[in-house]
């Protein structure tokens, strides 16, 4: 979780560690709420289009930043701008998109540019020490990802970002694992925990004195190295994401499929069991449905499916109705209240890649089908949506319409015709 960073001092031996064996059952489950919608796709293109329309008088185009909302939720609006245009054929966000990165990257110039958009790196330049410059270096992990295959989107420009950049200045080699020593880090790192090797774990904070490892930095580094192997055919990415890919399947999945949060990298204390987070598994899908295409390996592509509908079902946030309630906060803006739209955006991903596997696709657009309606007919107020899907409806706040943007948004894709 970006805020609690501080590894609970929990010995990993306490842990049950995974035996991989959860199940895979792709079948709907009846107790959820109005899991199907009949609307055609002109209609909900224009649900999407007006929810994001709401959000975009927040945008403040000096600074590519939305009020009311921090700097890595606002490269999540952006995001869903970028995939509206993907999924509905259009050119409607191009400018604002394509704008508000190029601003966002002269102001914050730790940005790597090459093309007419730029992917962001995260950790391993800026010492920050601040609660603000640990957001901010949190937003630089987040953005690139968030941004998704932007070249898909005709006329947007997808660029390159090198192994050379800071993200991969953060994760454990191979040969670092061995050598207990990761360059950018001050202390000796564990080589080993709980028996398994500490290669490809990335450490999400770029001082040299910070320890923690966690699954969204590692997951989002898996995703962008499986993109970048898709983009660029360059073995390095796909062994790095590979790599990155293993160390979470072998140390961050719980015995019910679930993505855990996080790991000292020094120490190999853990993330209380409890933390349990969207985000986590939803960006661990993602990064495994572009890597199972890359690489063709079964294992990736069962691994994604077991995980996706072990994480749909998660009782770790959402009641036997379905309905996500992690993040719901109608007064107050928090971390947390968007990870359930990254959590979708990935099943989005893992749908588009599963055409082979009409189970899941249902599977999925009737757990989006559930966020859908239920914010259509228990969250709205006009074209605006609280943060709390089950509802009650409120007056506008910008975090609340960042949250939903990506269920309308993936309801794009996910239904038919
Ligand atoms: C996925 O789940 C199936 C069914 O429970 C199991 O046999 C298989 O080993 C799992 N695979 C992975 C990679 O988790
Ligand atoms: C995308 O960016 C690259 C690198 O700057 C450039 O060579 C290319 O012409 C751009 N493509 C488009 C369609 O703008
Ligand atoms: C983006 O999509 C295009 C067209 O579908 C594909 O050729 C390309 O490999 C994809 N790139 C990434 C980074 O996903
Ligand atoms: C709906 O939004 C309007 C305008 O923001 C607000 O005045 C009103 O109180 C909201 N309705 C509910 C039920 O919260």
């Amino acid at each position: 979780m970006w805020k609690a960073s501080i590894m609970a001092l929990i010995p990993l031996f306490l842990l049950l560690l995974p035996s991989l064996a959860f199940s895979q059952d792709l079948g709907v489950p009846l107790s959820w709420r109005d899991f199907s919608n009949s609307r055609l796709r002109a209609e909900r293109i224009s649900i999407a289009k007006d929810a994001i329309n709401s959000i975009l008088p927040q945008l403040d185009t000096s600074n590519a930043q939305f009020h009311g909302i921090g700097y890595w939720q606002a490269g999540n609006v952006f995001s869903a701008m970028a995939n509206f245009d993907h999924l509905a054929g259009t050119k409607t966000y191009q400018t604002q998109v394509t704008n508000g990165l190029k601003t966002a990257f002269k102001l914050y110039p730790i940005s790597i540019s090459l093309g007419t958009t730029t992917m962001m790196p995260c950790g391993g330049q800026l010492q920050l020490t601040t609660v603000t410059g640990r957001t901010r270096t949190k937003a630089y992990c987040q953005w690139p990802l968030q941004l998704g295959n932007m070249s898909r989107s005709s006329g947007y420009n997808v660029s390159v970002h090198h192994l050379s950049s800071p993200i991969y200045q953060s994760v454990i080699s191979t040969a670092d694992a061995s050598s207990g020593k990761q360059p950018k880090k001050s202390f000796a790192i564990a080589k080993t925990c709980d028996g398994e090797s500490m290669a490809g774990g990335v450490f999400w904070r770029p001082v040299s004195t910070d320890s923690s490892i966690n699954s969204i930095t590692t997951g989002l580094y898996t995703t962008l190295s499986a993109f970048l192997a898709e983009t660029t055919k360059d073995a390095k990415y796909t062994n790095a994401a590979i790599l990155s890919a293993q160390w979470i399947q072998k140390l961050q999945i719980n015995a019910k499929g679930i993505v855990l949060d996080g790991v000292d990298g020094s120490k190999c204390t853990r993330s209380p069991a409890s933390w349990l987070f969207t985000y986590n598994s939803g960006k661990y899908i993602e990064g495994l449905s572009v890597l199972k295409d890359v690489t063709g390996d079964i294992i990736w592509k069962a691994l994604m499916t077991n995980i996706t509908a072990a994480a749909v079902k998660s009782s770790a946030w959402e009641g036997s109705n379905g309905i996500i309630t992690e993040g719901a906060s109608p007064k107050s803006n928090n971390d947390g209240v968007g990870f359930k739209a990254i959590f979708i955006r990935g099943l989005d991903e893992v749908s588009a890649r599963s055409g082979d596997n009409s189970a899941l696709q249902i599977l999925i657009h009737s757990y989006n089908d559930v966020q859908y309606n239920a914010l259509l007919q228990l969250a709205a107020n006009g074209t605006s949506y609280s943060s709390d899907w089950k509802g009650p409806p409120q007056a506008f706040t910008t975090w609340g319409q960042l949250a939903a943007l990506d269920v309308m948004v993936t309801a794009i894709n996910t239904n038919s015709p």
